[in-house]
């Protein structure tokens, strides 16, 4: 009901557990190109995923968003973890093949860092990754980001444990960032 432009004919807004059926469709579409890079419980059940974002946001938790180009879902961002107590949040994302390529993801998570900083006044966002998930970190260094270190082999994915790398912005950097 409710959405912003990001441009090229594209719009944020929010993913709710009434459009089930159409997020499960996109996953579909989604779901191998995605699976090495996201946490495995996203993809699993697209209700369930819904189900769980929606009761984390009634506790003014985790939030999710689709992302749409031409009306049909291609993707979305989220914040996989906000705590107001805490003055922190993360940020995460996905596109189907699709929606790659077009700055979509990029214009979206800019979005939610300035509703969590100007809105909300958190102080640090973070953005965690695969260590060799190239368009990932592009993403976090293209909104400005530093990658403050990586836990090793912290993302175990088919048997192979990956490095994981922590990217995070503060609420000063944010503001004093070139638009
Ligand atoms: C990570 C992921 C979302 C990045 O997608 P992406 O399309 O590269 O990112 P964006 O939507 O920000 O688009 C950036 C691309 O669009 C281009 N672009 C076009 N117009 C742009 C604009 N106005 N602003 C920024 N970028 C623009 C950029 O040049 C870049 O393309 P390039 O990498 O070929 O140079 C996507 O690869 C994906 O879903 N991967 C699998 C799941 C995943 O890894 N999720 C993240 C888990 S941490």
């Amino acid at each position: 009901m409710f959405s912003v432009p990001l441009g090229d004919d594209a719009r944020l807004e929010p993913l709710e557990v009434w459009q089930a059926r159409e997020f499960a469709d996109h996953l579909d579409r989604a779901r191998e190109h995605v699976r090495p890079w996201v946490g495995p419980a996203f993809i699993a059940d697209a209700a369930a995923t819904l189900k769980r974002y929606a009761e984390r946001q009634a506790a003014d938790g985790a939030r999710l968003f689709g992302i749409r180009h031409r009306g049909t879902l291609v993707g979305g961002v989220m914040f996989t973890d906000f705590s107001a107590a805490a003055g922190s949040c993360e940020i995460g994302c996905w596109l189907e093949p699709a929606g790659e390529g077009r700055g979509f993801v990029t214009r979206a998570s800019a979005i939610l860092l300035d509703w969590a900083f100007t809105t909300r006044g958190l102080h640090r966002a973070e953005w965690h990754c695969r260590a060799d998930n190239d368009r990932s970190s592009a993403v976090a260094k293209r909104l400005g980001m530093t990658l403050e270190g990586v836990r090793r082999e912290a993302w175990p994915f088919e048997g192979v444990r990956y490095d994981k790398q922590i990217w995070a912005i503060l609420a000063p950097e944010w503001a004093a960032r070139d638009r």
